[in-house]
C-alpha cells in the first residue's frame, strides 16, 4: 500500500476509534462494545485465514474470473463472499448467544441476509438473469419485513408544521414504510454490485458506508436515554462491527492488484446487512443519504437498464495498456466512466479512491444534512 492508501484507511479508522475514546472519556462505552471488538479481531484473522483457504478451492470448482484490466494475467478466485458471508453470520449469532438477544427483527434480519448470501452465490455460479435476481431480492427481505413491528412514524419537519399550523411531531405512515423500507432494501442489494468493476470498489465502498453506519449509532448512544432508541443503537452496532471485521479482510485480497473477485456473493450480502442494520436501527433515511454515489450510478445506468440504450455485459473504462490507465468511455452509462470523463484517465487504484473518496464526503455530507434537519427544517 502506498502513504496515501495507508492515510486515506487510518482516516476511516480513527472516525470512530475518536468516538469511541470520547465515550470512554465520559464513561459511557458500554462493555458489550469491547467484548464485540474482541470477538471481530478474532473474526478478521480467521477470516483471512479461511480466504487464503478457500481461494485454491474456487480455482479447482472453475469458480473463477479474468481481471478485464489486466490483459494476459491468469484468472483469479471469485465469489469470496462465501467465506465472508458465512463468518459475518457466525459472529452475529455468537455475540447473538452472549448477548441473549431475543428479538425476533433480529432473527429475520440474519434470515434476509443469510438468503442473500445464497442469492448471491447462486449468481455467480448459474449467471442468474438480473430481473430474477431482481425478485429473489424482493423475497429475501420479506422475513425481514414480516417480522418487523417497530415504528412506522416518520417526523413532520418544522417547516411542514408551521405551513399545516400543526402540533404534531410525527405521522404514522403504516404500510407505506414497509413499502418504502421493501424497496430501499432491494436498492441497497442491486446498487452496491453496479458500481463495481474496479479492485477494490465493492468492498471499499460497503466499508466507508458501514463506518459512517458504526459512527452515526456511536452518536446516538447516551447513557442518560433509557428508551428504546438506546436498543436499536446497540443492535446496530452488534451488526455492523463483525461486517467491517469480514470485509477488511476481503478488501486486504480484493485492493489492487486483486487477488480475489468478491464476486456477486459479496455485493448482495453487505447490501442487505446494510439495509437490515437500518431498518432494524430505524435510520433507512440516514443510510439513503449514506448511498448518495449508488443512487447518482442508480441514476446514470437506468436509461441502459430500462433498454433505451444498448448495454453490453460489462460496463467498464477503456484500458490504455502503454499508459496503464483508464479512459471513460461515452456508451457505458455509469459514475465510473462519467467520472473518468470529467477528470480525464487515471490508473485502476487511483479511480477507486477517488470514488471511495467521493463516497467518505457524501457519508459526511449526510451528517451535515442530519444536522441541519434537526436544527432548523
Ligand atoms: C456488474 C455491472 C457490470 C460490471 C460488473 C463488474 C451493471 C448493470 N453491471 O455486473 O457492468 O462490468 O459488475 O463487476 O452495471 N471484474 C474485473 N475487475 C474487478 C471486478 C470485476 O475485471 O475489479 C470482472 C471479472 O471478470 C469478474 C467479473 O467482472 O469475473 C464479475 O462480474 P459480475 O460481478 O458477475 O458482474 P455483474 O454484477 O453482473
Ligand atoms: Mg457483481
Amino acid at each position: 500500500m502506498t502513504l496515501l492508501e495507508k492515510f486515506l484507511l487510518s482516516i476511516l479508522f480513527l472516525l470512530p476509534l475518536t468516538q469511541i475514546i470520547n465515550l470512554f472519556q465520559q464513561g459511557a462505552l458500554p462493555l458489550y462494545i469491547l467484548i464485540t471488538i474482541v470477538v471481530c479481531i478474532c473474526c478478521y484473522f480467521f477470516t483471512l485465514y479461511l480466504i487464503k483457504e478457500t481461494m485454491p478451492l474456487l480455482l479447482k470448482a472453475g469458480i473463477q474470473g479474468r481481471d478485464l484490466h489486466k490483459p494476459g494475467t491468469d484468472p483469479i478466485p471469485e465469489s469470496i463472499g462465501i467465506v465472508s458471508g458465512p463468518m459475518y453470520l457466525g459472529c452475529v449469532i455468537l455475540l447473538q448467544i452472549v448477548y441473549q438477544i431475543k428479538l425476533s427483527e433480529f432473527n429475520a434480519g440474519i434470515t434476509s441476509i443469510c438468503f442473500m448470501v445464497l442469492l448471491g452465490f447462486m449468481d455467480d455460479v448459474l449467471n442468474v438473469r438480473w430481473r430474477v435476481k431482481i425478485y429473489l431480492s424482493f423475497v429475501s427481505i420479506l422475513p425481514l419485513i414480516v417480522a418487523y413491528s417497530g415504528s412506522t412514524y416518520v417526523l413532520i419537519p418544522k417547516f411542514v408544521k408551521i405551513v399545516f399550523s400543526t402540533a404534531h411531531t410525527a405521522i404514522d405512515i403504516g404500510i407505506f414504510y414497509k413499502i418504502f423500507v421493501t424497496f430501499f432494501s432491494v436498492f441497497c442489494t442491486n446498487s452496491i454490485n453496479i458500481l463495481a468493476g474496479v479492485n477494490g470498489l465493492e468492498v471499499g465502498q460497503s466499508i466507508v458506508i458501514g463506518v459512517a453506519v458504526l459512527v452515526l449509532n456511536l452518536l446516538r448512544l447516551n447513557p442518560n436515554d433509557a428508551s428504546m432508541d438506546q436498543e436499536y443503537a446497540r443492535f446496530s452496532i452488534l451488526l455492523i462491527l463483525p461486517f467491517l471485521a469480514v470485509s477488511f479482510a476481503v478488501l486486504k485480497f480484493n485492493w489492487c492488484p486483486a487477488k480475489v473477485f468478491v464476486g456477486d456473493t459479496y455485493t448482495y450480502f453487505s447490501g442487505m446487512v446494510l439495509a437490515v442494520v437500518a431498518v432494524i436501527g430505524h435510520f433507512p433515511e440516514m443510510l439513503a443519504l449514506f448511498f448518495i454515489p449508488q443512487i447518482l450510478n442508480f441514476l446514470f445506468s437506468l436509461p441502459q437498464l430500462l433498454g433505451f440504450f444498448p448495454m453490453s455485459r460489462h460496463r467498464l473504462p477503456k484500458l490504455n495498456q502503454k499508459t496503464g490507465k483508464l479512459a471513460g468511455q461515452k456508451q457505458h452509462h455509469n459514475l465510473i466512466n462519467f467520472w473518468l470523463r470529467i477528470v480525464g484517465p487515471k490508473t485502476e487504484k487511483m479511480l477507486c479512491i477517488h470514488i471511495l473518496v467521493f463516497q467518505a464526503v457524501c457519508c459526511v455530507a449526510a451528517f451535515g444534512i442530519r444536522y441541519l434537519y434537526r436544527e432548523f427544517l
